[in-house]
This record gives C-alpha cells, sequence and structure tokens, in this order.
C-alpha cells in the first residue's frame, strides 16, 4: 500500500499527519459518519476517476439519509477536493476515500456536533488478492444475517454499517474462506460484505433486488455492459441453493472490482473457475477502466493538474 503525503481536510490539503479525529467524536465513539470508496485509474490520458459524479452523489445520499443538515460541503467542492487529493500525492491510480464525519459526541442526535469533511487516498492494488481475479475465490453464506433496511440504512454508506461486514468476514477468513455472502431477513441472497452478487444460470445474469442492498456503483455499471454485450440481467430474489446450482457466480465492487466465486459453502460453481460470462464482463471492465471502451467518456473523469506548493496550507 503507498502511503499518502497529503489529505483533504475539510477545505485544504494538509500533511498526512495531520488527518486524525478527537477521540470523543460521534464518528469514532459511535461510527457516525459516511463515506464513498472511489478508484482512480491510471489511462493512456493519465489519471482519471471512475464514476466520480455517481460517488458524490451517493455520499451526498448517505449523508441526507442519516440526517445530516447543513454540510460543510458542495458536491463541486468534493470533486475539486478529490482531485487535488490525487493530484497533490501524485499518484497515477489509487483508492480514495472521502467521509463526512460528526466531531460532538456530547448526545445520541446529529446535532450534537459539526460535520467535517476528509479526503484520503493511498495506492491499493487487487483488494481481494492477486490470484482472485484469475482462478476465483471461495465464499460461505455467513452466520450474520445483512442489515434490515429498517435497522440499519442500506441505502447509505455509513461507517457504523461495516460492523457487520467485519463479523461476517473474519469469520469467513477464521473458517478458511475468503468471503461472506450474506443473506438478507428475508432469508434471500443480499451481498457480500464489501460487494454486490451476480449469478448466471442459462446465458442469463441476475442480481438481487436493490432494497436491502447498497446499490454498487460497480454493479450499475456492469449491468449496463453486460446488457451491452446482449445479456438479459435480471433482478430478483435468489436463494441460497440458486447460487449452488448457478453456471457462474461473480461478485462486483469498487475495491474488488468484477471476481468469481469458484466455490461456495464446499460446493464447486459451474467450473469451478471464473465463467466465460464473468470473464468478458471482467474483460470489459478493464477496458472501460483503461479508457479504451466506448463507455469510457462518459464514466472516467480525468483528473487535472496542480501546483501542489501553491494548494497545501501549512
Ligand atoms: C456493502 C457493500 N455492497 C456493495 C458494494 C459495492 O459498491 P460499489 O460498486 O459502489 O463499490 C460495497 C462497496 O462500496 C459495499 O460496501
Amino acid at each position: 500500500m503507498g502511503a499518502a503525503r497529503y489529505i483533504w481536510i475539510d477545505d485544504s490539503l494538509r500533511p498526512a499527519s495531520e488527518g486524525v479525529v478527537p477521540f470523543v467524536s460521534a464518528a469514532v465513539q459511535y461510527g457516525f459518519s459516511v463515506f464513498e470508496g472511489i478508484r482512480c485509474y491510471s489511462t493512456d490520458q493519465g489519471p482519471a476517476v471512475f464514476r466520480m459524479d455517481e460517488h458524490v452523489e451517493r455520499l451526498f445520499d448517505s449523508a441526507h439519509i442519516v440526517g445530516f443538515r447543513d454540510l460543510p460541503v458542495t458536491a463541486e467542492q468534493v470533486t475539486t477536493a478529490i482531485n487535488q487529493t490525487i493530484a497533490a500525492n501524485e499518484f497515477s491510480s489509487c483508492y480514495i476515500r472521502p467521509m463526512i464525519y460528526l466531531d460532538g459526541a456530547m448526545s445520541l442526535t446529529v446535532e450534537a456536533g459539526q460535520p467535517h469533511f476528509v479526503v484520503a487516498a493511498w495506492e491499493w492494488k487487487a483488494f481481494l488478492g492477486a490470484e482472485a481475479k484469475e482462478r476465483g475465490i471461495r465464499a460461505n453464506i455467513s452466520s450474520f444475517t445483512r442489515l434490515h433496511p429498517n435497522i440499519m440504512m442500506t441505502k447509505a454508506k455509513v461507517s457504523g454499517n461495516y460492523v457487520s461486514s467485519i463479523l461476517a468476514k473474519t469469520e469467513s477468513h477464521r473458517a478458511g474462506f475468503d468471503e461472506a455472502i450474506m443473506l438478507g431477513p428475508d432469508g434471500y441472497v443480499a451481498e457480500c460484505t464489501g460487494e454486490n452478487l451476480f449469478v448466471v444460470r442459462n446465458q442469463v445474469i441476475y442480481t438481487s433486488p436493490r432494497a436491502g442492498i447498497l446499490e454498487g456503483i460497480t454493479r450499475d455499471s456492469l449491468i449496463a455492459l453486460a446488457r451491452d454485450l446482449g445479456y438479459a440481467v435480471v433482478e430478483e430474489p435468489i436463494s441460497r441453493d440458486q447460487l449452488y446450482i448457478a453456471d457462474e457466480v461473480f461478485v462486483s465492487g469498487t475495491a474488488a472490482e468484477v471476481v468469481a466465486l469458484r466455490e461456495i459453502d464446499f460446493r464447486v460453481i459451474g467450473d469451478g473457475k471464473t465463467g466465460p460470462i464473468t470473464r468478458a464482463l471482467q474483460h470489459e471492465f478493464d477496458k472501460v477502466v483503461r479508457g479504451r471502451h466506448a463507455r469510457s467518456a462518459g464514466w472516467l473523469a480525468p483528473v487535472p493538474a496542480l501546483n501542489t506548493a501553491a494548494a497545501v496550507r501549512s
């Protein structure tokens, strides 16, 4: 992981060492912060952020869902801050973490403190391991149920939601798997700990309905790419045993990108390797993010250059 030299705090770039939050803040005490996970890719035209506008919009949706009212930033300022953080760190490709967090923790209300805005970035390669994309990974159905949409807000990327993901993924890792599949409170497949899930059967692609999941931006991109390739994509409930008899199962996320599940609950899926439709979508996705696809122009936002010396406040 490449460390950053600069971090964005509130309204300016600062040395990374200043990127700390007070221990007494709702963010630390209660997990009350909302964030995004975004990737910047190295393209022939220089670094470019994948689906910037959609990520910025989801950050604001998350803040709105949890009840933040007066935010210290506009969408335009968030976009500028993301670009400047990448440029100042001179990353050609990286992972970007914008976050809005609450500083006070004196009462259990949003009014207990002030919202702050930060952007961290770091160099990050394959999230599920270098081999995962090639060979696929092994997953199990978690003993932990995914969030009930009336208990935690599944449409918001709220830090506290990820306790559920950590419980599930830690359990899976300790049991020898790579990833956890989480069923929703209705008993149907919801999503993984940080990825959405797709099933392929008889050349049709299925994915879980939106109500109980985080609406992944990679998920949305893959649905579009699959339809471009002529595949039908159906959003409908998926049962546990539908996974077992699928021809292919794959997961999608900003961090994971597109990765096959070659085994679930000790049952081999399809041929036990990355299947042809998963492979085709990996290929399309790679072309898009390298700037070599018809959709690249619409989905990649080039990072403008920056005069770091002038931008960093000391
Ligand atoms: C719970 C969960 N589901 C799905 C996803 C995939 O979303 P995206 O493709 O926007 O990264 C993520 C990652 O952000 C996630 O945390």
